[in-house]
C-alpha cells in the first residue's frame, strides 16, 4: 500500500514539542517563506498594527516579523501549553508586544478573545494539521470575519502538489481548492504567492509548502 504523505503528532507534550523545534529551525527556503508574508505585511499593515498567528508554535516566524517590523504588536494562538512556553521563551524579549493565547482553532472564541483587532493574520505549517478541508473552511471564514476590510490572510501551509499519483493527508489538499474555500470565505481576492520544495514522486512530510493570500473585500 502507498504510504499516505502526512504526519502525526503529540504537539501537548514537552518532550515532543521541544525537539520538533530543534528538527525544524528555520531552513532557507523557510525563511524565504518568512520573507514573502513580510513582504505582504509591510505593503497593507499599518506600522502599529496588530498581527495575529495562528498555530504559533515554537514563534519562529513571530520572532523574524517582530525583528523587522519594530511598532507592530503580535498576538499568538495555540492551543498546546508547552509550544505556547517556548514561544514566550523566544519572544521575551519583545515585552508588550506580544500575547499569547491559548485556544484550539477550531472553536472560533479565539476571534472575540484577541487582544486587539487584527490587521493581518498569519500562519505556517499549522492548519493542515486541523483534519481537513471542513475544518480549514472554517479558520478561513472565522479569519474573514476577524480581519478589516482590505486586511490580509497569509497562510503558508503543507499542500498537496498538482500533478502527484501519492495519497496526501486530508489536511494537504489541492493550492486551487485553497483558493475556493478562501473565495467562499469571503476573500475578494486570493492567490497562490509560492510552493516551495515540490516534490511530486518521494515527498517527505515537510516538502510542498506554498503561501496563499486572501484579501477581504468590502463589508457590508
Ligand atoms: C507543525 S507546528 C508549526 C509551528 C509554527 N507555525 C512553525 O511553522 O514553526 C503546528 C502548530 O499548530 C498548533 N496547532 C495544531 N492544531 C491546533 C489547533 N487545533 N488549535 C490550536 N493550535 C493548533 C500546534 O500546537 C503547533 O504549535
Amino acid at each position: 500500500m502507498t504510504e499516505v504523505v502526512g504526519a502525526t503528532h503529540q504537539f501537548h507534550e514537552a518532550d515532543y514539542a521541544e525537539d520538533w523545534a530543534r528538527r525544524f529551525e528555520p531552513t532557507p527556503e523557510r525563511l524565504h517563506l518568512f520573507e514573502t508574508i513580510l513582504q505582504q505585511l509591510q505593503s497593507v499593515v499599518p506600522a502599529d498594527g496588530h498581527i495575529v498567528e495562528l498555530g504559533i508554535g515554537p514563534a519562529y516566524l513571530a520572532e523574524y516579523l517582530l525583528e523587522r517590523m519594530p511598532h507592530i504588536s503580535y498576538e499568538g494562538v495555540d492551543f498546546s501549553e508547552p509550544m505556547l512556553k517556548q514561544a514566550a521563551t523566544r519572544l521575551a524579549r519583545f515585552g508588550e508586544r506580544v500575547q499569547c493565547q491559548q485556544a484550539d482553532l477550531l472553536d472560533d472564541s479565539w476571534v472575540s478573545d484577541l487582544a486587539r483587532p487584527a490587521a493581518a493574520i498569519v500562519s505556517t505549517w499549522a492548519l493542515h494539521d486541523l483534519g481537513g478541508q471542513t475544518q480549514t473552511s472554517k479558520v478561513y471564514r472565522a479569519c474573514a470575519a476577524a480581519l478589516p476590510e482590505g486586511g490580509i490572510l497569509l497562510n503558508g501551509d503543507f499542500v498537496k502538489p498538482d500533478g502527484t499519483r501519492l495519497p496526501f493527508e486530508p489536511g494537504r489538499f489541492l493550492i486551487g481548492r485553497h483558493l475556493e474555500l478562501l473565495k467562499e470565505a469571503g476573500f475578494a481576492d486570493r492567490r497562490c504567492l509560492h510552493l516551495w520544495e515540490e516534490e511530486l514522486e518521494a515527498p517527505t512530510s515537510s516538502q510542498n509548502y506554498a503561501c496563499l493570500l486572501g484579501i477581504v473585500g468590502r463589508k457590508v
